[in-house]
């Protein structure tokens, strides 16, 4: 088991890698061996620092590129930057995504736009320039970072929600299309976890969402890494198109 575990000598790439969920994420996926290319938006110092830490703590080879997921053009130049280094790619996780919250009478255009262009285009742009690096060796590990919301919906979340359900929905869609490449693809819907995105979220709102946690605890990024490992990993290698909830047993 420990060697179906081993990441060794694998390229993956993490995007919104520098904090919250990704930061786990990639602190996971490099615990176990694989290089690593990390993304995010706004902070080349955090970047650096985060490769720096990875490099050191797990003698890796570990890149950053720091872009906005909805912008095409840079997606695919980090693609192309990829594969001139390593000719391969055998995991993308699609962890990059914004929330924002809006009553229905109160959404903007801009902000339906906005979310939809980094949790929907963003990871669509992501998984078109990883599969293609993918095919090439007929084998690769397509991770989305979904959400619950995405499954039940949540008052003043119509568009965030919008946004989650089409991960969803691509992910069906896309396991489907790559099967035949050896291209798994899944997603991850985690519930309520403990990172700076549901820092503002009301008190009123926050108790309500942690009475329906049957743990009866908010879920920590690490909880969602060792999920992204099991489908990163040859132990789920005959896993693809499913939506793996990890939520504490928010939907029972
Ligand atoms: N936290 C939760 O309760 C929860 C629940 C369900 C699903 N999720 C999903 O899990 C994922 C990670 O969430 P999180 O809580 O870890 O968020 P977070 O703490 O806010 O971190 C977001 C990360 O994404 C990066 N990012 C944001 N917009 C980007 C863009 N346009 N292009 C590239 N990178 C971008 C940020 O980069 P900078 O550091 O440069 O800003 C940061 O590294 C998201 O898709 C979110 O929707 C979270």
């Amino acid at each position: 088991m420990e060697s179906i575990f081993n990441l060794q000598g694998k390229v993956g790439i993490v995007t919104g890698a520098t904090r919250g969920i990704g930061w786990s994420i990639a602190q996971a996926l490099a615990s176990k061996g694989m290089n690593l290319i990390l993304n995010s938006i706004s902070n080349q110092e955090l970047l650096n620092e985060r490769i720096n830490e990875l490099k050191e703590n797990f003698k890796i080879e570990a890149d950053g590129f720091l872009f906005d997921v909805s912008e095409p053009n840079s997606v695919k130049e980090c693609y192309n930057q990829i594969f001139k280094k390593y000719k391969r790619l055998d995991v993308l996780v699609n962890n990059a995504g914004i929330m924002k919250d809006a009553l229905i009478p109160m959404i903007s255009s801009e902000m339906i736009d906005r979310i939809l262009d980094v949790n929907v285009k963003g990871v669509i742009y992501n998984l078109q320039y990883a599969s293609r690096l993918m095919g090439r060796n007929k084998s690769g590990s397509i991770i989305n970072v979904a959400s619950i919301i995405g499954r039940v919906g949540n008052e003043g979340q119509v568009v965030y929600s919008a946004s989650k359900s089409a991960v969803i929905g691509l992910t069906y869609s896309a396991a489907k299309e790559l099967a035949s490449q050896n291209i798994r693809v899944n997603a991850i819907a985690p519930g309520f976890i403990e990172t700076d995105m549901i820092k503002d979220v009301p008190p009123d709102k926050f108790n309500k969402i942690s009475e329906n946690i049957k743990m009866k605890r908010l879920g920590t990024p690490d909880d969602i890494a060792k999920s992204v490992l099991y489908l990163a990993s040859d132990l789920s290698n005959y896993v693809t198109g499913q939506v793996l909830g990890v939520d504490g047993g928010m939907l029972v």
